[in-house]
């Protein structure tokens, strides 16, 4: 067929999403859906509620995304869906509806990790000037994941450190949680920060100095606890949000520096994931990479935060690189890189 354009889902987690992509990286369409309002009465994602928001509303997304680009099923080259790690309910309600479309239009079906998507689409056109090389160092920074890899190929990953406990995203949210701050709290917290002092409470900097590049962050949440449980004001609690965010941008600095030295080769550090959208850890991972000579990729936040953009281009990827997947492939909720 000659048409070269992918149609990529998402439904792994709590965002419906569908993108048309090219394979030159020209985005045709795409669409996001938030179920944070259905979530957000329990303060966290309940797995029931997102399968069945997905259920209600990825099929109209992919009508809208195929109006606006005015691509139908035959222009499909090919169809990419979330196939793991994830909600196991979501991610059989986009899988299924991927193989159904990809049959229907005779075209492969191509069963992404969502890990995956985030670590291709730094290279996607556009986003890094002149285009990224393999291999680079990611960090994957978000709620549902904290991981350094070394991203060689399509397909060809090394994970090189992870976290022992919580996500930084996950750390975000439970401390923001503990100061009072809606969920989901990172950007509450980021905003918090902004007017706080840095210096008033000195919080622990999870395995800092320790060889290799694993992530630590409960004992950082345990520090917040233990804070506001003696009580704190308004401006206290700004203090205590700056230095958490302190704790944290310097724990990921070093964790970086030390997967920079396991990776000699890179190219470049790329961040990736919703934490990537916060702007002081930005800075701390920029200065990192300078002192190892090497820029720091971020894809613009609204593809560092879940989207169908990275599934259809690492569907493209995949494509290119000829690894399609039969229609039983088994969405996994667990599949690491
Ligand atoms: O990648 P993402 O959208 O979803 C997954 O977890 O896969 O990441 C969401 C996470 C949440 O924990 C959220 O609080 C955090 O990213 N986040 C931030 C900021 N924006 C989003 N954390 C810190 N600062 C931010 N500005
Ligand atoms: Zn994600």
């Amino acid at each position: 067929r000659d048409s070269d354009v992918v149609l990529g889902l998402e439904s792994s987690c709590d965002e419906t999403a569908a993108a048309l992509l090219r394979a030159d990286g020209t985005i045709l369409a795409e669409a996001v859906l938030s179920q944070l309002e259905d979530h957000t009465p329990y303060g966290g994602v309940v797995p029931e509620i997102a399968a069945r928001a997905h259920l209600a509303h990825l099929p109209g997304l992919v009508r809208r995304v195929m109006g606006e680009a005015g691509v139908g099923p035959g222009d499909l080259a090919a169809v990419a869906a979330t196939a793991g790690p994830g909600l196991i309910g979501g991610l059989i309600v986009g899988a299924t509806l991927g193989k159904g479309i990809a049959l229907a239009a005779g075209v492969p079906y191509l069963g992404i990790n969502h890990l995956e998507g985030h670590a291709l689409t730094p290279r996607l056109p556009g986003v890094f000037a002149g285009g990224l090389q393999f291999p680079y160092l990611l960090m994957l920074l978000s709620g549902g994941h904290c991981q350094c890899v070394k991203v060689e190929g399509v397909g060809r990953h090394v994970r090189l450190g992870t976290t022992l406990d919580d996500a930084v995203g996950e750390a975000f949210d439970k401390s923001a949680k503990l100061m009072g701050l809606p969920w989901p709290g990172g950007p509450h917290l980021e905003r918090l920060a902004a007017s706080g002092d840095p210096t008033r409470f000195v919080l622990p900097r999870p395995l800092l100095g320790r060889p290799g590049c694993d992530f630590s962050f409960s004992g950082l949440k345990t520090a917040v606890a233990n804070i506001v449980a003696k009580g704190v004001d308004e401006q206290g609690r700004a203090d205590l949000a700056a230095g958490f965010q302190a704790a944290v941008a310097a724990t990921l600095a070093d964790r970086a520096a030390h997967a920079l030295a396991m990776v000699p080769d890179a190219t470049a550090l790329v961040v990736a994931g919703g934490v990537a959208a916060n702007q002081g850890i930005r800075a701390a991972l920029t200065a990192v990479a300078g002192r190892a000579g090497l820029p720091l990729v971020a894809p613009p936040i609204r593809l560092c935060t879940d989207n169908a953009v990275m599934i259809a281009w690492a569907g493209i990827e995949r494509l290119r690189a000829g690894l399609t997947e039969a229609l039983d492939h088994a969405p996994r909720p667990r599949w690491p890189l």
